[in-house]
């Protein structure tokens, strides 16, 4: 099949948009509702491969599986998983794609052994893992010194399964969807703010694997739409134009929402409307329209809330006014690929001065290089979210764009193409 496409700048996108069932909340809703007996129908479940992955390795809870559970290139279903398999009484092994088998697992091993799991691991830190059954957990207190929502929901869910309360201390806090649900759900969690005003979370567990008692007053759960999907919308329609556009529906996670308060500062008009709130998550309507951007420079403290939106926000900051500077990027590195090389490349190779000084980026905005014909070559390193972002730049260039390793985008956002073709 073929695995590339070469996109062409477009103006006046107007309309509605739409975009998948939030990634990060479709893998909690199948895992928690997993561990109710309360039967729930889910709405608007993210249709890409990861959350997939999380759902056929949830068949394999009240059962050993006889093959590896396959996590695909999917971070969030390895991680949160290793945390929920560790309590079984069975053993269970996963293994991953090229990408997944080269990020950290130390980092999510290491607390969920300080609570008694045990992991063969033959390097020490990466996939294959065999999560040994049959380990007894114990509470533990948690500090994290990486903000990892993952890392933090993993011991929270094999805290559900041990003897009292576990708790997660955020000295900078992460999305907090784990924490949302299991509330919405009437699940046994607690957040607060220590003496020194770090975040907690705490779950009251109770020992061994077994369905979690919940109070569930709802029968359905509809996943509101993905903000990291949205901000591809959001920066297109800023870039290209004499755009207007609305996108339905959309999470409004206080820890996910940065990255639009960063364009506002650019200088983006985008109007936040509120609907109704969905899965204990804020939900709005947002109204973006074409806008001059100015440079910005954002602090290390903003990177765990910016995470994901790096690669589309330097392609913003590509459009901009002046010279911007991304600190603290080091995480980066460890994402689906090194997306602070890829984020660099892919800027490099559109005709854009940066420029890597330790962990932090500099984009030279509107620095252009000649606009021949040609169409510019982007490899997305197998990465969703450098095609996607690169996809966008093309939309506002004056010059095609190449993207190459298309089908990269089947993990979160399998219909991306489909619709840049509908713009
Ligand atoms: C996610 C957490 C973040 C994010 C990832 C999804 C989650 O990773 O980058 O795309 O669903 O918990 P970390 O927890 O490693 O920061």
């Amino acid at each position: 099949m073929r695995n590339f496409v070469t996109i062409h700048p477009k103006e006046k996108m107007t309309g509605e948009f739409f975009v998948p069932g939030d990634k990060s909340i479709s893998h909690r809703v199948l895992i928690l509702a997993a561990l109710t007996k309360v039967p729930l129908e889910i709405k608007n479940l993210n249709s890409g491969e990861d959350v997939a992955r999380t759902r056929d390795a949830l068949k394999f809870l009240t059962e050993p599986s006889r093959h590896p559970l396959d996590m695909g290139n999917s971070g969030t279903s390895a991680r949160l998983l290793m945390g929920l398999l560790s309590t079984l009484p069975h053993s269970s092994t996963l293994t991953g794609d090229e990408s997944l088998s080269r990020r950290p697992m130390k980092r999510v091993m290491d607390p969920l052994r300080q609570m008694g799991a045990k992991f063969l691991c033959p390097d020490g830190d990466h996939l294959p893992i065999t999560i040994q059954g049959g380990a007894t957990l114990t509470s533990i207190v948690y500090r994290q010194s990486v903000p990892s929502a993952q890392v933090k929901s993993a011991i929270l869910l094999a805290g559900l399964f041990a003897d009292g309360t576990t708790t997660v201390v955020e000295p900078i806090p992460t999305r907090d969807h784990t924490e949302r649900l299991m509330a919405h759900l009437g699940m046994p969690i607690t957040v607060s703010h220590n003496a020194d005003g770090e975040y907690q979370a705490s779950v009251q567990g109770k020992k061994g694997f077994a369905p979690v008692s919940a109070s569930v007053s709802v029968s359905a759960l509809e996943i509101p739409g993905d903000p990291s999907a949205a901000a591809f919308w959001i920066v297109a329609a800023l870039l290209t134009k004499d755009s207007l556009i609305t996108i339905k529906d959309i999470c409004w996670n206080p820890y996910r929402r940065g990255f639009c308060e960063i364009l506002q500062k650019m200088g983006a008009a985008i109007t936040v409307i509120a609907t109704t709130p969905r899965c204990g998550e804020d939900c709005v309507d947002l109204i973006c329209k074409t806008s001059p951007l100015t440079a910005i420079e954002i602090s290390a403290d903003m990177s765990a809330s910016l995470i994901d939106e790096y690669p589309i926000l330097a392609v913003a900051a590509a459009f901009a006014k002046g010279q911007s500077i991304f600190h603290g990027l080091g995480e980066l590195r460890h994402k689906e690929s090194d997306r602070l090389d890829g984020i660099f490349r892919g800027l490099t190779a559109c005709g854009i001065k940066a420029e890597i000084q330790s962990d932090s980026l500099i984009i030279h905005g509107q620095s252009f290089g000649e606009s021949p014909d040609t169409p510019i070559q982007i490899f997305a390193n197998n990465d969703h979210r450098i095609a996607m972002a690169f996809s966008i730049f093309a939309l506002a260039h004056s010059r095609p764009v190449t993207i190459h390793q298309t089908d990269t985008v089947n993990t979160s956002f399998p219909d991306f193409f489909e619709q840049v073709a509908g713009i």
